[in-house]
C-alpha cells in the first residue's frame, strides 16, 4: 500500500514538472495574450468564438502591407509545444520589433493567428491526459474541414472525423476566421514527427497550383531549420491519406496559394529509451519505424505520426505522449525559438518568391 501510494505521489509530481516548468496553461496563454496587446499598439485580440472561447490575434502595423498570413497552432491538444512555439513567435515580434526580420515581416503582412484552436481539450491535458487528441466531442478536429470529407471512426487510433463536415465549433471558427482574412499564405503546426508539408492529405496528388514555390519555401526553411524534417506532400510524407484537413481546405477550398503543415517535434529518442524498461510489442514496432527520419518517405509508414496519426492511447502512457509530442523543460527554449525563426523566414522568403513573379 504504501508503495503505491508513493509512486502514485511521485508519477503526479513527474507530470505536473513536465507540464509547469516552461508550459503554459491556457489560463497563462490568455494572460500572456493580453498582456501582449497593453503592449504592442500593432496587436489587437478578438474573438473567433465564444462557445468555446477562441482568441484571435491580429498583427497590422503597417497600412501598406502587401500580404496577408495566417497561422494556426494547437488543433491537437496533446501537441502541447505547438501554441508555445506561437507565443514565442509573438513576444519575438512584439518586444524584438527592432529585430530587421521582424522590421520586414511587419512592414510586408498582416497576420493572424490562433493559439489555442482547442482549448477545452487543452484544458484536460494541462490537468495530466497527456494523449488527448480529440476535442470535447470526441473528434479529431484536423478531420473535420469539408475538404474531401470523408466519414471516419477510428478509436483506436483516435481519427474520428465527427458526424458531417464542420460539425465541431472549432472547426466552424477556423473556417469563419480564415476565410474573412483571405490570407495569401496558411500554416497549421502540429508535433509527433518532423516535416514539413504541402497539399494534399487526402490524396497522395500534389498540389497543382504553385508547388514549386512552396517547395522553394520549404526547402530553405528545412536546410536552415529542420534538416532532418521530411518535406513534400504531405500524404506522400507520411504514407498515409487524412481527408477533411484543414491544409487541403485552405488550399482547394479557399484557393490560398501557400498553404503548409508543419510538425516540429518527435521524440522518439525519449521513447526508445524508455522501451528499454519494457516490452510491448506496438512499442517495438514503433520505435523501429521512428529509426531513421531521413529518406523514410513511403517506407516509413508513419501511422503515428500526429498530423495524420498518432499510436493509441492504450499503448502509451501518458508521460510516454508528453515526451513523444513534447520536448522537456531542457530542450524547450531551443524549439521555441529555432521554430519562431523558421516561420520568420517562411514569411520572409514568401516575399521573396512573390517578388519574382
Ligand atoms: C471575447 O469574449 C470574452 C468572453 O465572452 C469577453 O470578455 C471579451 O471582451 C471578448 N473580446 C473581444 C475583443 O470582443
Ligand atoms: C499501419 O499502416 C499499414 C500500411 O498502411 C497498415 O497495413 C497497418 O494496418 C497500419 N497499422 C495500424 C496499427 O494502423
Ligand atoms: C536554434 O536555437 C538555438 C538556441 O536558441 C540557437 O543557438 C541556434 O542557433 C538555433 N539554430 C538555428 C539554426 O537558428
Ligand atoms: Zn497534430
Amino acid at each position: 500500500m504504501k508503495i503505491a501510494l508513493i509512486v502514485t505521489l511521485s508519477l503526479s509530481l513527474v507530470f505536473a514538472t513536465k507540464f509547469s516548468s516552461k508550459y503554459h496553461t491556457t489560463a497563462e496563454l490568455n494572460e500572456e495574450l493580453e498582456s501582449l496587446s497593453r503592449s504592442c499598439s500593432f496587436l489587437s485580440l478578438s474573438n473567433a468564438s465564444d462557445s468555446p472561447q477562441i482568441k484571435e490575434v491580429n498583427i497590422n502595423r503597417n497600412q501598406n502591407k502587401k500580404y496577408r498570413a495566417y497561422i494556426l497552432f494547437g488543433e491537437h491538444p496533446r501537441e502541447l509545444i505547438s501554441p508555445e512555439s506561437g507565443i514565442h513567435f509573438l513576444n519575438d515580434l512584439c518586444y524584438e520589433k527592432t529585430d530587421p526580420k521582424n522590421q520586414q515581416i511587419l512592414d510586408n503582412f498582416e497576420l493572424r493567428l490562433i493559439l489555442n484552436a482547442n482549448p477545452l481539450s487543452r484544458q484536460k491535458v494541462e490537468g495530466g491526459e497527456y494523449c488527448l487528441r480529440e476535442n470535447e466531442n470526441g473528434v479529431d478536429i484536423n478531420r473535420n474541414y469539408d475538404a474531401h470529407w470523408e466519414k471516419v471512426q477510428d478509436d483506436v487510433r483516435q481519427v474520428t472525423s465527427g458526424p458531417n463536415p464542420f460539425s465541431e465549433p472549432e472547426t466552424r471558427a477556423v473556417r469563419d476566421s480564415l476565410k474573412s482574412f483571405n490570407p495569401h499564405i496558411f500554416l497549421t503546426v502540429h508535433s509527433g514527427t518532423l516535416g514539413m508539408f504541402t497539399p494534399h492529405a487526402y490524396s497522395t496528388d500534389a498540389a497543382e497550383q504553385n508547388e514549386e514555390k512552396m517547395m522553394d519555401i520549404l526547402n530553405d526553411i528545412s536546410g536552415k531549420y529542420c534538416p532532418s524534417c521530411d518535406v513534400g506532400v504531405a500524404s506522400q510524407a507520411i504514407g498515409y491519406l487524412a481527408p477533411g484537413s484543414c491544409v487541403d481546405y485552405a488550399y482547394d477550398e479557399l484557393k490560398i496559394r501557400y498553404s503548409f503543415a508543419f510538425e516540429i517535434y518527435h521524440g522518439s529518442i525519449n521513447l526508445e529509451e524508455q522501451l528499454k524498461s519494457r516490452s510491448h510489442s506496438s512499442f517495438l514496432q514503433l520505435t523501429g519505424q521512428q529509426q531513421s527520419t531521413k529518406n523514410r518517405k513511403f517506407e516509413h509508414n508513419n501511422n503515428h505520426s500526429c498530423f495524420l496519426q498518432t499510436s493509441s492511447k492504450y499503448e502509451m502512457s501518458k508521460e510516454e505522449c508528453f515526451d513523444y509530442f513534447n520536448p522537456d523543460s531542457s530542450q524547450y527554449d531551443w524549439y521555441v525559438q529555432n521554430w519562431t525563426e523558421a516561420y520568420q523566414e517562411m514569411l520572409l522568403k514568401l516575399v521573396q518568391e512573390e517578388k519574382q513573379q
